[in-house]
């Protein structure tokens, strides 16, 4: 099918549009940076909020699919307007145009920072998280993320044969990662192991790309099987932690003892049942499987 990737040049595109054309996808691949040159694979340099620019695109496209990933992707990585303004213009203008142009599927980036954590006293309802849980986002990042997940229900409403949904993926670890590559905030995974604070602000949650890229590749190639306005968590079921969240997360997060109790078996957070049971998603790579071997003195830590 013909798939329209927004943001297909960074940590998490590059990854998307590889799987795409794995799978076999004419791809389109725009972003304000040149993307990978693979087999199938158009890239496109152009500024989505650019009206004319973005209305071209998507003539020449014609997507039946789109997996709209651009926008800035770190908290407080800019000023607090500017996420809030870019992310939700882009949202908005991608995912009409999808509509309009007569797609049949369409996801948005969303990510797990609508939930909240990180205030003083924030307590979740219950562990792990998973997709019914109430979002109550604190900061413009996390806004900008719940106002993309209402511009999906909103254009829902009224988007007739075009499925929109979000997909909230965890800290994407893209593949060069794992071999020791500096992951989003600066630091190498092995260093987020060693110093569960460094991991500890996005509860231990994590992603790898590929993973998450499969589970963007099916929502597409399925609109059959996913609910009109539908949002799913894409998080691996393991903490990036050597010990277990019933011991990391009461440390980190007052207010979740008892609650993390649900984890001792050594779970993840989150939850991502919706993915599963909608299209039978499950995330494959672990970092107990995927790092690195780490050094020798973190070894008597492994058995978490
Ligand atoms: N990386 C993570 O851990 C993570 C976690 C949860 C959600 N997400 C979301 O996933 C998406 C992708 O994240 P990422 O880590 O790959 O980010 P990234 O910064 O590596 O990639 C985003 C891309 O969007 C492009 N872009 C920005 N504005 C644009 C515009 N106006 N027109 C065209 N392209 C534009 C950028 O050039 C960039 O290549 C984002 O929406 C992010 O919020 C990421």
């Amino acid at each position: 099918m013909r798939v329209l990737v927004t943001g297909g040049s960074g940590r998490l595109g590059r990854s998307v549009v590889t799987a795409l054309s794995e799978r076999g996808h004419d791809v389109t691949s725009v972003d304000l940076a040149p993307g990978p040159d693979l087999p199938g694979v158009e890239n496109v340099v152009a500024d989505l909020l650019d009206e004319a620019a973005r209305e071209e695109v998507f003539a020449a496209a014609r997507p039946e699919g789109v997996i709209h990933l651009a926008g800035i992707a770190v908290p407080f990585g800019r000023p607090d307007l500017e996420i809030l303004d870019v992310n939700t213009r882009l949202a908005w203008a991608v995912l009409s145009a999808a509509v309009g142009c007569g797609a049949r599927a369409a996801t948005a980036a969303s990510s797990p920072t609508v939930f909240g954590y990180n205030t003083p006293g924030w307590k979740p309802r219950y562990l792990p998280i998973d997709e019914a849980h109430p979002v109550a986002p604190w900061h413009s990042y996390g806004l900008s993320k719940a106002i993309i997940e209402e511009t999906v229900r909103t254009l829902a409403r009224t988007s007739g044969d075009c499925v929109l949904s979000a997909v909230r993926p965890g800290y994407v670890i893209a593949p060069e990662e794992w071999a020791g590559a500096p992951t989003q905030l600066g630091h190498t995974l092995a260093e987020r192991l060693a110093d569960p604070e460094l991991a500890a602000g996005s509860l231990f949650n994590y992603i790898d790309a590929r993973d998450a890229a499969e589970l963007f590749a099916l929502v597409v190639e399925n609109p059959g099987r996913v609910r009109n306005g539908q949002m799913f968590n894409a998080v691996a079921d393991d903490p990036l932690s050597t010990r277990p969240l019933n011991e990391l997360l009461p440390r980190f997060h007052p207010g979740t003892e008892g609650l993390a109790d649900a984890l001792a078996d050594g779970r993840a957070a989150f939850s991502s049942g919706a993915a599963e049971r909608a299209l039978g998603w499950r995330p494959r790579r672990h970092w107990r499987t995927e790092l690195a071997p780490l050094p020798a003195t973190s070894a008597s830590d492994m058995d978490a």
